[in-house]
């Protein structure tokens, strides 16, 4: 067992490798995605709705953004990877974990934590389209459209951000810092090392 002052070191360790000023603390974000949830139960009423969780960054998101969405769902995961650097994504794009169901005839709305270059979700809504979903939409807490390669059209975006790595509920580094309930900027010199 950790002595409690001893964990409490290691999460004010987490934050020092953030830059001071948190970019979305915990408190902005749940009000931004309880305003998501309610434009989503609004768009979804009727349809026969399947939401997607792109593991592993978007596991908070989604897991908050659900309960906010007052509507019958199914659920499902799907895991990607896109290879390249720790902090540039390359646009190759590979399937680590499948849909457990098949998505034809389903309303579709694909959760993601961030979107950068575009590439993950423009190969995903490819890929979920010609598997015969009804129709689809993304939700992603963040988008970074500076960093754009390919035109991606996002449905419900919970904040614009600057092209700067972020980390923090749900978004890593090196798998590190997706417990932490608010979002800051890593300190370049992390990553730089
Ligand atoms: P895209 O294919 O370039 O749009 O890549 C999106 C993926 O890159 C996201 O799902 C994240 O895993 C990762 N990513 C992009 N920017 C950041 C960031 O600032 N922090 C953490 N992960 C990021
Ligand atoms: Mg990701």
């Amino acid at each position: 067992m950790k002595q409690e002052d001893e964990v409490i070191m290691e999460n004010r360790a987490m934050y020092s490798d953030l830059k001071d000023e948190l970019l979305l603390t915990r408190e902005q974000i749940a009000a931004r995605v309880k305003e998501m949830g309610k434009q989503i139960t609004e768009d979804f009423k009727g349809k026969d709705l399947t939401v997607i969780c792109i593991l592993k960054g978007a596991v908070v998101f989604f897991v908050d953004l659900v309960r906010e969405i007052d509507l019958p769902m199914s659920m499902d995961f799907m895991a990607i990877s896109s290879y390249g650097s720790a902090t540039k994504s390359s646009g190759v794009v590979r399937i680590m974990k499948d849909l457990d169901k098949p998505v034809n005839g389903k309303d579709v709305l694909v959760i993601e934590d961030i979107v950068d270059s575009g590439m993950t979700l423009s190969f995903l809504r490819e890929n979920l389209l010609s598997r015969g979903a009804a129709s689809l939409k993304i939700a992603t807490l963040l988008d970074k459209p500076e960093r754009r390669r390919v035109p991606l059209h996002v449905d419900y975006f919970g904040f614009t951000i600057p092209d700067e790595f972020v980390v923090g509920y749900g978004l890593d580094y090196d798998e590190k810092y997706r417990n932490l309930p608010d979002i800051g900027v890593l300190k370049p010199e992390v990553y730089e090392k």
